[in-house]
């Protein structure tokens, strides 16, 4: 009965289903008006993740108003598939061949942090481990038997998982992943890949929304102007009472 119970739950909520996808889920605390954040993610996700992933909504004359850069320096360090900077970043990869190579095509990654949200990416990006068993010698905790390549893995260096026996409702036991273990150095100390990690993730939250940019900017005079307005109220109502008592 219970376990029915809980099986409507999922079907109800898939949201819960997939929160129960593995393992812990780490805080990206990403910055999204932090202009230097975002242009240090667009660098690494046209450098590491454009070959395999498009982000076909986003053009890169927009990225650059948006990230504070010039079309120069766009098409000088962050434009290798396109020509043309009003183009949209789009892969030379058709996606039928990607599906044969990977068993899965890489989706588009626009709208990814809308989807799987901030917190949920970083972990990814973090917990590829290990795996004799996969395709790629490489599986992850967040996304079980994902077919994406580790391809960060000379930034981050090399992760085995570190088991433990956990026991279901039925009492049967079972090895689970208690955390990840770092085997081999990457390029970067664990403290400098999060911290790339969050720039990527940054720019892609950005690319999900690139309006929440300006909103943050009116945001921010749409107080004033109500601080403002409230004070000169005050005084003006102080003004027009003046003399009634
Ligand atoms: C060598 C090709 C390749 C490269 C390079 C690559 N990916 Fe992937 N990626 C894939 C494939 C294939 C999948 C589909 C995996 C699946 O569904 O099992 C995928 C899936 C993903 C997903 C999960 C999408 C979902 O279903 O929610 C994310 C997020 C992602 N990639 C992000 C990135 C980022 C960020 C980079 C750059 C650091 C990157 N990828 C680089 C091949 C690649």
């Amino acid at each position: 009965m219970k376990r029915h119970l809980i099986a409507i739950l999922f079907a109800v909520f898939p949201v819960l289903a997939l929160a129960s996808e593995g393992g812990p889920l780490f805080k990206a605390n990403i910055d999204v008006s932090d202009k230097q954040s975002l242009q240090r993610g667009a660098r690494l996700f046209v450098n590491y993740c454009l070959s395999c992933h498009s982000a076909r909504f986003q053009r890169y004359n927009r990225m650059a108003r948006d990230l504070g850069l010039s079309d120069s320096q766009v098409i000088q360090n962050l434009m290798f598939a396109a020509d043309k900077i009003y183009e949209h970043m789009t892969v030379a990869m058709p996606r039928e061949e990607a599906k044969e190579w990977f068993g899965a095509p890489p989706p588009d990654l626009t709208l990814i942090a809308r989807r799987r949200g901030p917190d949920w990416l970083y972990t990814y990006l973090l917990t590829f481990y290990e795996d004799d068993k996969r395709p790629f010698g490489v599986n992850n905790w967040r996304f079980p038997n994902v077919s994406m390549p580790h391809v960060l893995w000379e930034l981050q260096g090399i992760q085995k998982p570190v088991y433990k026996t956990e026991k279901d409702a039925e009492g049967h036991e079972h090895m689970v992943i208690e955390r990840l273990q770092l085997v081999k150095k990457g390029k970067l100390t664990p403290e400098q890949y999060q911290s790339a990690v969050r720039d990527l993730v940054a720019f892609l939250a950005y690319m999900g929304e690139p309006v929440q940019l300006e909103r943050q900017r009116i945001g921010f005079w749409v107080l004033l102007y109500l601080v403002v307005f409230a004070v000169l109220s005050y005084l003006l109502k102080k003004e027009y009472w003046k003399d009634v008592h």
